[in-house]
């Protein structure tokens, strides 16, 4: 019967990594009730890191993308909707769907992730302006990207970064323009922006930091890019341009519906709302965080993937505070950028390796906050290890040939 479906019935709302993650923990565990997963982009779920790197660049095809297909869901009694949810009623713990159904829920999991910032500079809608992120986006650069002559890239950060070290390797040199004194500043330590600088450098792209884009130019389709800021003002040819200035949290559903919300969907250290009866993971969630001293909203496909993991357990009678290491990663020309810990509020940064294979190490006061890798995995591996374990490491440690995998074996 309905009522006593609805009793037991999951729907989870987004089917990016988050959502799809939730869906197949729920039937890991054995979750004896319906799953409902409704997403809203077309086609079957698919994972986004490949979209700026292999995909974009033509070596990882369509089936490489897919996160989960029809025969899947199929084999695991999860019933995928291919439409948006438009409203949530609380009170009779409903959702309603664009198609006009109704879907009665026992547990709400909302995993709307986030959408791209719009640059807010006139121009920004000529024909020749993307963004990155969702399939639709990759397919029409790697289209784009063929006949292009000049290109530039907005945002120095991992999107812009990466779809610029792919159009790179597809022969085409890139523009990079970053409004913050160097690239990757959200995200990374100064070391680690130097070393990125340089590598794209040596690739063949231009890096230009501390400048703002102050217009695009063209008629109907682009034909430049207008930047100030950092000497004098220039125009930079363009008939491609990408813009990665980062994301902004889906909220709306969840604010709508008298949610808590404050630059993601407020949640508890079990991930719950303000409403008990609905979660939020992923992007699109705010949640405290052992390593961080505020709420903080993570961009990954770990928290993605472990925050599912952590309200599909609590669906099943396994409640635990979500206590994840967070850890991150960008490939970019044969080189691979590793975090682990969130690199906010340190004060020291101590680099142990060579030039080429590196990792810095962020302390605030004596205390570890992040460990940036480039190009050397086992220390990131590491230091994942170190983070979960809760093990010290004092900055005065690393010295001359330090290894962190030996440290933590020695520190037992
Ligand atoms: N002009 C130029 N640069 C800008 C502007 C602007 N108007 N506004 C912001 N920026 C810069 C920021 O200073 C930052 O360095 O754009 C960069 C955006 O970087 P992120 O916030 O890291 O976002 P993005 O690279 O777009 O990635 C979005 O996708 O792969 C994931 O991890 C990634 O979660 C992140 C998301």
């Amino acid at each position: 019967t309905k009522g006593g479906a609805a009793a037991m019935t999951v729907v989870v709302v987004g089917a990016g990594q988050a959502g799809v993650q939730t869906a197949a923990s729920l039937r890991d565990n054995g979750y004896p009730g319906r799953v409902v997963l409704v997403g809203d982009e077309p086609g079957e779920p698919y994972q986004r890191p490949p979209l700026s790197k292999g995909y974009l660049e033509g070596t990882a095809d369509a089936a490489r993308l897919t996160l989960r297909g029809s025969s899947f869901f199929a084999k695991n009694d999860i019933d995928f909707l291919n439409t948006r949810v438009r409203r949530i009623d609380r009170d009779r713990k409903r959702v309603l769907t664009a198609d006009g159904d109704e879907l009665a829920y026992a547990h709400l999991v909302l995993a709307t992730g986030s959408r791209n910032r719009a640059l807010p500079v006139p121009g920004a809608a000529l024909d020749g302006v993307f963004g990155l992120r969702t399939r639709e986006d990759a397919d029409v650069l790697r289209d784009r990207l063929g006949a292009a002559q000049h290109v530039v890239v907005i945002g120095g950060g991992f999107i812009g970064l990466e779809f610029a070290a792919t159009a790179a390797k597809l022969g085409r040199s890139v523009t990079v323009v970053e409004t913050v004194g160097r690239v990757l500043a959200r995200v990374a330590s100064p070391a680690v922006s130097a070393h990125y600088t340089d590598l794209h450098e040596t690739h063949g792209n231009r890096i230009l930091t501390g400048r703002t884009v102050t217009r695009l130019l063209g008629e109907s389709s682009v034909t430049g890019v207008e930047v100030a800021g950092n000497g004098p003002d220039l125009v930079l040819p363009a008939d491609l341009v990408v813009v990665g200035i980062g994301v902004i949290p889906n909220t709306e559903l969840a604010a709508d519906a008298g949610l808590a919300v404050d630059n993601g969907i407020l949640v508890d250290e079990c991930l719950s709302t303000s409403d008990s009866n609905v979660s939020a993971i992923g992007d699109c969630a705010a949640h405290s965080s052992p390593f961080a001293s505020g709420p903080v909203r993570l961009e990954s496909v770990q928290n993605a993937v472990d925050q599912a993991r952590c309200v599909a357990a609590k669906l099943t009678g396994e409640t635990a505070p979500y206590r994840s290491v967070p850890w991150f990663w960008s490939d970019q020309f044969h080189t691979k950028l590793q975090i682990a810990g969130l690199a906010n509020g340190y004060d020291r940064t101590v680099v142990s390796g060579e030039p080429g294979a590196f990792s810095v190490f962020c302390f605030q006061g004596e205390r570890l906050r992040a460990v940036e890798s480039v190009n050397r995995p086992a220390d990131h591996m590491a230091a994942r290890r170190l983070f979960a374990a809760g093990t010290g490491l004092h900055p005065d440690d690393i010295d001359d040939g330090f290894e962190l995998k030996r440290h933590l074996a020695s520190a037992g």
